[in-house]
């Protein structure tokens, strides 16, 4: 059978080079009335058409209303891990929708600190009592996905998940770099289920009808800049150097976050993959199709009109990443993660180049894709280190050395 480019057998995904075809990204640098982007000026411009486009072919529009927002603190403690930090935990609250649950923010600030700190801000798969062993965080009430081990029961979190994930968030050694850390649990902005817009942020704002009502990765990047706010009010924190940071799906909407919103100062994707960081037209690991179909929930409607037609998309994920520029933004990959297209990760990164260049920085510097654990890139950064899919010690190091040189 021959198949045209970029066709294959099973098209819901594919693991083999060979049969990834021929595909031509869109120019970021060339708006769609066909006219180039030369300076910066241009492509501020150029940057709200792209902003529109992913919200109207990808993401869904997020909605612009002024949300009333309170936050309460709910517990306070100057000692936290052995004395090294000031712990707080915060609901945000939604003023104007108290059938809506608050989002419930964690935020570690190094106690050393003699002026306020850069801070990363990421979203959390399983819940506050997850990312740390610390055994007086109170367990979420919200919806669990049913996640590995026994993370939760009958969608709660159990005992069992204290800590699950503090491998992921190695806090301390954030904190003794002179960095905070701030989380809270993706699914109390929305939880990760078809229906999970229900009980969120989407069923008191958006327009279900429209096929470019905005979905949950929509929903989680808008939480973050609603985090984000209430960061902005703590005297400890630099509000001006808030890095979105997430990995995988929560990746996704770290990028969108910081792409609609110039007030996080880096964005860190980890595996962020289809749909995130890896180039949408790659034929490669997860597809379009592949990921409208298993998470429905995840983005705008019109998006599926996509999933056997990637190729008339407007836009490709190295434009979203481009619009972090001249931020820095760091893109990261796993060997043995094939599902998130390493290398597609690594050509989105290095096709933001031009728009870098614009503002007179090097972005990722290198159209050679690196070898593994070798990390890559100035104002852009890179790297595939070897193993799963997952976030490891070897992910911060590269992270807090990024932050150290770019965010300081
Ligand atoms: C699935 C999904 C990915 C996503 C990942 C994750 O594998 O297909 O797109 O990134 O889950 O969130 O871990």
């Amino acid at each position: 059978v021959s198949m045209a480019s970029g066709q294959q057998a099973d098209p819901a995904y594919n693991y083999d080079e060979a049969s990834v075809g021929a595909y031509t990204l869109p120019d970021p640098l060339l708006t769609s009335k066909g006219k180039r982007v030369t300076n910066v000026a241009d492509w501020e411009r150029r940057r709200a058409e792209l902003i529109q486009l992913f919200a109207e072919n990808v993401y869904g529009k997020t909605p612009q209303q002024n949300v009333k927002l309170r936050f309460q603190t709910v517990q306070t403690t100057d000692n936290a891990l052995n004395g090294l930090a000031i712990r707080k935990q915060v609901s945000i609250f939604f003023v104007d929708y108290p059938q809506l649950p608050p989002i419930d923010v964690l935020v570690y600030i190094p106690k050393a600190a003699n002026k306020p700190v850069p801070v990363f801000l990421g979203l959390n798969f399983c819940g506050n009592h997850c990312v740390t062993t610390e055994a007086d965080i109170p367990l979420s009430t919200r919806w669990m996905g049913d996640g590995p081990g026994d993370v939760s029961q009958n969608n709660k979190a159990t005992q069992k998940a204290r800590g699950m994930q503090a491998r992921r968030w190695p806090i301390e050694t954030i904190l003794k770099r002179g960095y905070a850390v701030a989380t809270a649990y993706y699914g109390d902005i929305e939880p990760d289920h078809p229906q999970g817009w229900r009980s969120g942020i989407r069923s008191v704002l958006g327009d279900t009808s429209r096929a470019d009502n905005w979905g949950a990765i929509g929903a989680w990047a808008w939480g973050m800049s609603r985090i984000a706010d209430y960061l902005a009010t703590e005297p400890a924190l630099d509000a001006q150097r808030i890095n979105s940071i997430g990995h995988s799906r929560i990746g996704k909407a770290a990028i969108w976050a910081g792409a609609q919103d110039k007030r996080f100062v880096a964005v860190i994707a980890n595996e962020a993959g289809e749909g995130g960081s890896a180039l949408a037209r790659r034929w490669y690991g997860e597809t379009v199709e592949r990921i409208n179909t298993s998470f429905p929930h995840w983005f705008c409607d019109r998006y599926k009109t996509f999933s056997k037609r990637v190729a008339d998309l407007p836009v490709d994920q190295h434009e979203l990443l481009a619009l972090v520029a001249p931020r820095p933004l760091y893109v990261a990959s796993a060997e043995e993660d094939q599902w998130s297209d390493p290398k597609g990760e690594f050509l989105g990164a290095a096709q933001t180049e031009p728009v870098y260049r614009l503002y007179g920085k090097i972005g990722l510097g290198t159209t050679t894709f690196p070898a593994v654990n070798q990390p890559v890139g100035h104002t852009v950064r890179y790297h595939m280190r070897s193993g799963k899919h997952d976030v490891t010690d070897y992910d911060w190091a590269q992270y807090l050395r990024f932050a150290d040189a770019l965010v300081r």
